[in-house]
Order: C-alpha cells, then structure tokens, then sequence
C-alpha cells in the first residue's frame, strides 16, 4: 500500500476490523504467526520514533524477521542511491519494504522495480497512509467508548495547523471521507493548500471548534518550511495552540488527536496532550496493530 488514496471505505474498514481483531488476540496472549518464515525490510531515510518501531515490533510478534535500516550510519554517507540502497535491503531476501523518505512519489517510484511488497511510512509532504488508518481506528475507538456509535458517518472532524506540509493531513482527509465524515481543515492561510478535496477552510479555530466533534493537531513542520509561514511560535500558539481554555469555550469536549511528535507550548498545551480527551497514546498503541493488519493484508496478497 503506497497511499491510502488507493483504498476505498470497504478496504478501510477491513484493515480497521483486522487492526482490532490482532489487538484482541494481543490482549488474549494469542497472536497468529502469519508472517512467519517472512523478512521486513524497514527502511527510514527519514527521522521517526513511532513509525519505525511500531512497524518492527508489528513484524516480529507476527512471527516476521526484519532488517533495519536508517539513513543515519548507512552507505548513504557514500553516496549510494536511494534506489540502488532500496536494491541492496531486497538482495537480502526480504519479502515487504517498509519505507518513508522526505521526497514526495518515492514509494511509487519504486514500485517500478522493486518486487516485494511496499508499504509507504510517509513520503515527504504527499502521504502517511497507516497514520490516517490509525487516527481513523482511534476516533472509532473514542466514539463507541461515549456511546455515540463507532460509524464516523456524520462526524466533524478538524485537522489543525501546517496543512501544506502535511502528509498526515492528505491522508486523513480521504479517510475520514471515505468513512462518512464532514472533514475541515483550520491554519494559518499560510499553511493552507489552495485546494484541498472534500476539506472545507477556516482559519477562525473557535468557529471550527464549535462544529467538531474531535480535532488533529498537526505538528508545525519547521523543518519543511521554506520561508516564514507565520510571526512568530508564540503567535501560532495563541490563535491555534489548543489549550483547555479554548476546548471549554468551544461547548464541544471534542476528541484530541496528534500523529506525533509534538510541540507542547506550540500546537497544543500540556493540560490538553495530557487531558481526559487527549487519544495520543492511544494513537500510539494502536500503531502496532494498524501495522500487523497492513503487513499482514499484504502479505498473504503476495502468497
Ligand atoms: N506520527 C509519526 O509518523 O511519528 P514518527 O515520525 O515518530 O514516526
């Protein structure tokens, strides 16, 4: 899976329901071996904390063997290529890459050649597809535990903040329409794209808050940035940092999420990351379980 562009809402909901179903057996002590006897190639030209280990850690307790790569200490020092780099990981035998890198396309470029299975772990500013799918299973998760139904069908859901650099934010949004629901989008007009399919714009968080039934706080991507997008960290916190203050005013006690990593002070205040509504951990745990169900999927399409 190289985007979740790819994945209609019946394809979603299946790797949701398989996420949930590895997650029962993780709790019963139970899990399956379906990737045993398979190599996983993690391969991260790219920073990350949550991704990578969660996509390892998904491989192994599925049975899976995996090879770690990452950009620092690699070859890459030497100047080898990102694909001649991605050609030496499947000459050691590996069965499914996982790979993100900074440019935007990579995954796909590589499809043309390389003959495991892929499965994008974010591409520059284009996609993070199992991010999305965790965030989706997250607010189902949250929804069903209020007793409002775990169906996102009807549900307003507002991803805050640097939008133009943001490859979550592109694969929420087709996620969250996918499933049924009313997806806006809230930032600086700076950080907002011209256009954004199925997003509706604003750019007053209080008046996208009084509609919303949870919110994603993306991470102000400085190092993405190519100018200054906005005056200053302080001035972004003030007109979109999250604080409790704002949550209450809002009437809603919207859900909060955040892919990761965050800035406390910037995107959100301690009190919120670390409030009754905050699903950030909980975003994290389900990683591995989002990651079992896409490695696993993949696996068996190739068998
Ligand atoms: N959300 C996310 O992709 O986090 P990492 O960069 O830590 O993997």
């Amino acid at each position: 899976m190289v985007g979740l562009a790819d994945l209609n809402g019946d394809e979603i909901t299946e790797l949701l329901d398989r996420a949930v179903e590895f997650r029962r057996l993780a709790d019963e002590r139970a899990l399956p071996s379906p990737l045993a006897g398979a190599t996983v190639g993690n391969l991260f030209f790219e920073n990350s904390t949550r991704t990578r280990n969660s996509f390892r850690l998904a491989a192994k307790r599925l049975g899976a063997e995996t090879v770690e790569f990452t950009e620092v200490g690699s070859s890459v020092a030497k100047g080898e290529t990102v694909a001649d780099t991605v050609r030496t990981i499947e000459a050691l035998g590996v069965d499914l890459m996982v790979i993100r890198h900074g440019s935007p396309g990579v995954p796909h470029r590589l499809r043309e050649f390389v003959t495991s299975g892929l499965l994008n772990a974010g591409d520059g500013t284009h996609e993070h597809p199992t991010q999305a799918l965790i965030d989706l299973l997250s607010l189902r998760d949250a929804f069903s535990q209020e007793g409002t139904g775990e169906s996102l069908a009807g549900k307003t859901v507002t991803v805050v903040g640097d939008i133009l650099h943001s490859r979550v934010a592109r694969s929420n949004i087709h996620g969250l329409r996918a499933l049924g629901a009313r997806v806006l989008v809230c930032g600086p007009s700076t950080l907002l794209p011209r256009q954004l399919p199925g997003a509706e714009f604003f750019t007053d968080l209080d008046a996208a808050l009084a509609q919303s039934d949870a919110v994603n706080l993306l991470r102000v991507q400085f190092e993405r940035q190519r100018g200054a997008f906005f005056p200053s960290p302080a001035e972004y916190y003030r007109l979109f940092g999250m604080t409790q203050t704002r949550l209450t005013r809002s009437g809603r006690d919207p859900w909060v999420l955040a892919p990761g990593p965050i800035n406390r002070g910037i995107e959100l205040s301690s009190e919120v990351a670390d409030g009754p509504r905050s699903l950030i951990l909980k975003q994290v745990a389900n990683g591995v379980f989002i990651r079992m169900a896409c490695l696993a999927t993949l696996m068996e399409a190739r068998r």
